[in-house]
């Protein structure tokens, strides 16, 4: 007779083996279509009278002669379509209108199919799948619009934002990026209608900025992946490292749990390079004494994280370290008290600077508490989404908007201030969730807390098996 124990311990090890292998090849997490559908009907209702709205897909990139950049979709267009492609239009009325005999609200102008190309590049959706999988109601190819007519005189305003440069132009394709562009700006010209290139931007950043429940379950994801890889990068890292190396760690992790590739190029810096806002060279050998700066933020399904925390290379912070890094502590966990609803969207900013200006001046290290500035000489918060910088009206803060705090202190060599200061550089960033009551810290997966940095700093990494 089987043991009542053992049966049920093998069929919990043939169901969890069958889960397994029912897990989809692919993603199946994406944003769905009537996500997409449902921002359509936003803008459509917050666009001026009479108006139509043109938004393009990104260009690709070109790094060096015939390699191309990570292709990143334009944040816009992807919120408003779901489409991953380039060479695209999306065409939106705010009043419908009869294309080929059916009124609609929307055209999408989709790359066109090209069978060559598609074994080099990948299958493209094409302008019969869109409508399907991304629920278009009118669907075109692009090289259609060249041809296409429509009578751009009868809109009151002509919306789109020309945010482009550096465009390919493959001169035989009449359905590029660069076609479709060429041939709205000489359909506007010719119509002599009225354009503005301002007020869609801002009708964008006030539909983005506050985060749908869908974007902000991808964003929790996105966070969750960054945290743990900030952790293994706690526990791995000791002197003698390389900056890249750390790099290389938070990267992996990145990808092990399912990220597409960093939100931003990952700031890792040392020493001196721990002074410098946007370094990303990471090419250091990290030395006991030090500190080390890390900015990295996953991205996951085109939302990115971004958060930052400041260790010791050897596990220890020295005490002018400790000094420094719990002023821009307190200063971070005031800046976070303050993303409140309804208050300011610099007020996390004020609480943080006029926090660091007092203790700097205490020290000595500044005159006055004004003088903050030559230390801390960047904002404490931005929007957070589709872009790591995302679009927003920098108002009041208000409920489903995800933001950082993110305050820093700086004193690089040379700075006129004991040298005992010099080569510190911290900066503590966190994700903020606005609630209708607290803040929520979407990235408190990662300690910021001296003790608890150092006791994690204490644990084995898989990766100190490799080094
Ligand atoms: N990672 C860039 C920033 O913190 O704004
Ligand atoms: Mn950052
Ligand atoms: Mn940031």
């Amino acid at each position: 007779m089987i043991h009542k124990a053992v049966l049920i311990s093998f069929l919990t090890f043939v169901f969890a083996a069958s889960a397994q292998n029912k897990k989809p090849l692919y993603d199946n997490d994406y944003l769905t279509k009537e996500f997409h559908q449902s921002r359509r009907t936003a803008l459509i209702e917050k666009m001026p009278e009479g108006s139509v709205a043109f938004f393009f897909s990104a260009p690709e990139k070109i790094r060096s002669n015939d390699v191309e950049y990570q292709f990143k979709q334009d944040p816009d267009f992807y919120y408003l379509t779901g489409c991953r492609e380039t060479n695209s239009m999306l065409v939106i009325f705010k009043d419908e209108q009869d294309v080929d005999d059916a009124l609609t609200h929307e055209i999408l102008f989709i790359q066109d199919k090209n069978i060559f190309e598609e074994r080099w590049t990948g299958v493209r959706m094409g302008r019969d799948s869109a409508k399907k999988t991304l629920g278009f109601k009118c669907t075109k190819n692009a090289s259609d619009f060249a041809d296409f007519k429509i009578d751009l005189k009868k809109f009151k305003t002509i919306l789109y934002t020309d945010k482009f440069y550096d465009v390919p132009d493959d001169k035989t394709d009449r359905g590029d990026l660069a076609s479709l562009i060429k041939h709205l700006k000489l359909k506007i010209e010719i119509s002599e209608a009225k354009t503005n290139l301002t007020d869609l931007s801002l009708i964008m950043a006030e539909l983005r900025q506050n985060k749908m429940p869908e974007e902000i379950v991808l964003m929790r994801k996105a966070i969750k992946m960054t945290c743990d890889a900030h952790r293994e990068v706690m526990k791995a890292l000791e002197p003698g490292m390389t900056e890249y190396q750390s790099q290389a760690i938070m990267e992996y992790m990145f990808k092990k749990n399912g990220s597409e590739y960093p939100g931003y190029p990952c700031i890792v810096g040392g020493a001196e390079n721990s002074c410098i806002l946007h370094y990303t060279t990471n090419r250091r050998k990290l030395q006991k004494g030090e500190l080390l700066l890390m900015d990295c933020g996953a991205e996951y399904h085109d939302y990115s994280a971004d958060v930052t925390r400041t260790i010791p290379v050897s596990g220890k912070f020295s005490p002018e370290q400790k000094i420094i890094y719990n002023i821009v502590l307190d200063a971070q966990m005031a800046g976070i008290k303050k993303c409140i609803a309804g208050n300011d969207f610099r007020d996390p900013h004020k609480e943080a600077y006029k926090i660091i200006g007092q203790k700097l001046s205490e020290l000595g290290i500044i005159k006055n508490p004004n003088e903050a500035i030559k230390y801390f000489f960047h904002g404490t918060s931005h929007y957070l989404g589709l872009d790591v910088h995302d679009a927003g009206l920098y108002n009041a803060l208000e409920p489903n908007q995800v933001i950082t705090v993110e305050p820093g202190i700086y004193i690089p060599a040379g700075s006129n201030c004991d040298p005992k200061w010099w080569n510190i550089g911290i900066r503590i960033e966190d994700d903020i969730l606005i609630t209708t009551g607290a803040p929520e810290n979407l990235s408190a997966g990662v300690p910021k807390i001296i003790d608890e940095i150092e006791a994690l700093m204490k644990q084995e990494s898989v990766f100190n098996l490799i080094r």
